[in-house]
C-alpha cells in the first residue's frame, strides 16, 4: 500500500477525503498539510459540512493529527502540518491545494521518496494527463507530475472521444455556468477562460482548437453546476439510436430518463449528468443539457490514485 500526503484542505481536498474514508483500501494517508488554514478550521469545515457526512467518520483533533474513522470502522491519525516540511515523506504527493496547478511549480514536491505529484487541476508542462475511462491504462512509472484532468475535462473528453468514433463530429459548444464556494467571496457572475479549452486538443490529437468553443461562467452559488454540450455530428443519430449509442457510456455519466433539477446531483460519482428528456437531436446537432458534481470529481481523482497504486 502506497503512502500518501494530501496538500490543500479546500473543497476539492475535503471530497477526497471523503472518498478515501469510504475506500481506504489501495493507498494510506498518513500527511495532511495546508499553509493557510489551520487545523481547528479542517476540523470544522469537515465536522459542519454542508454536502458531504463525516459523522461516521468521527473527525477529532489529537494533538498535532487529524483522527478520521474510515468504513471498515478503522481510526487513522493523519499528521497535520502548516508548512511543506512533509514534502518528500510520503509515495504520492496529493496536490489538492490549488496553489501549484504548474508542472514548474508541482515539480518542487517530486523529491525524498515522493514517486509521483498528482495535481488535483489541468497543469501545464505535466508527464501525463490521466483521465479514467479514457487513458488511464496509459500510465507511466516515470510520469513524476501527473495531473487528472479537471472536473470539466473528466466532463467532456471521454463523450466526447465516444461521439467522434462512433459518428465523427466536426465542432462542439459547451456551456458551463460553475459553482463557486462560500469563501471566494464572489458576488456576481464572472466570466472565465476554461482549462478545457486548452487540455482538449492535447488529449484528442484529432481535435483542431478551433473546432471546440467553450463558455465558462462561474456564479455565486455553491451547489452543484450546470454543463451543456453541442456537437455537430458527421452522421446524425436518430431518435431510436440514442440509448444504444449512450450506452457504453453508462459507468462514467447518468442518463435519467426525466429531468429531475441540480439536487440529485450533489456526490454523483459519474463525470456528468444528461437527463434524456434533455437531449435534443436536430438534423446534425446532438445537445445534451445536464448537471455536475464538479467538487466531487476528487471521485475520478481518488480512483486514479486508486489505479497507480494497483500498478
Ligand atoms: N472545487 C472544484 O469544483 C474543483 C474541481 C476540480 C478541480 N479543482 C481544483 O482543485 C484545486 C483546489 O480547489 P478547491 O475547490 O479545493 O479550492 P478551495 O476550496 O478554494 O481551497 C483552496 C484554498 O482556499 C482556501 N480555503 C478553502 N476553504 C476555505 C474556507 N472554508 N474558508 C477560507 N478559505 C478557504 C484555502 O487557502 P487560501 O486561504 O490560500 O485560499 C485553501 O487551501 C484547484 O486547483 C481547483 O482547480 C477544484
Amino acid at each position: 500500500m502506497l503512502t500518501a500526503t494530501l496538500h490543500g484542505a479546500g473543497r476539492f481536498a475535503q471530497h477526497l477525503l471523503h472518498a478515501w474514508l469510504n475506500e481506504p483500501d489501495h493507498y494510506r494517508l498518513q500527511h495532511l498539510c495546508d499553509e493557510k488554514l489551520s487545523l481547528d478550521t479542517l476540523a470544522d469545515l469537515l465536522s459542519n459540512h454542508d454536502k458531504l457526512d463525516f459523522s461516521a467518520a468521527c473527525p477529532s483533533i489529537e494533538a498535532d493529527y487529524l483522527a478520521l474513522t474510515d468504513s471498515h470502522g478503522q481510526r487513522h491519525r493523519l499528521r497535520w502540518s502548516n508548512s511543506l516540511d512533509c514534502a518528500g515523506d510520503s509515495q504520492l504527493w496529493l496536490e489538492c491545494s490549488g496553489r501549484h496547478s504548474r508542472a514548474t511549480n508541482a515539480r518542487h514536491f517530486h523529491t525524498g521518496r515522493t514517486r509521483h505529484v498528482l495535481v488535483s487541476a489541468s497543469c501545464p508542462g505535466a508527464d501525463q494527463i490521466l483521465i479514467m475511462g479514457f487513458n488511464h491504462s496509459d500510465y507511466r512509472t516515470d510520469a513524476a507530475v501527473i495531473s487528472y484532468g479537471s472536473c470539466t475535462v473528466n466532463a467532456f473528453i471521454p463523450l466526447a472521444q465516444h461521439l467522434y468514433l462512433q459518428r465523427n463530429w466536426h465542432q462542439a459548444q459547451v456551456e458551463v455556468i460553475h459553482n463557486s464556494p462560500t469563501h471566494a467571496n464572489l458576488h456576481q457572475p464572472r466570466r472565465q477562460h476554461c482549462t478545457l479549452q486548452d487540455m482538449a486538443p492535447q488529449l484528442l490529437p484529432w481535435l483542431a482548437p478551433e473546432q471546440l468553443h467553450v463558455s465558462y461562467t462561474l456564479i455565486p452559488w455553491q451547489g452543484p453546476s450546470l454543463i451543456n454540450m453541442r456537437f455537430e455530428l458527421a452522421r446524425p443519430v436518430y431518435a431510436h439510436e440514442l440509448t444504444d449509442l449512450l450506452a457504453p457510456l453508462q459507468s462514467l455519466y447518468h442518463f435519467a430518463p426525466q429531468d429531475t433539477g441540480l439536487n440529485p446531483v450533489i456526490n454523483s460519482r459519474y463525470n456528468a449528468e444528461f437527463p434524456l428528456s434533455e437531449i435534443e437531436l436536430s438534423g446534425h446537432w446532438l445537445t445534451l443539457k445536464g448537471y455536475f458534481d464538479n467538487e466531487n470529481s476528487a471521485y475520478r481523482y481518488h480512483q486514479l490514485i486508486q489505479h497507480i497504486c494497483q500498478q
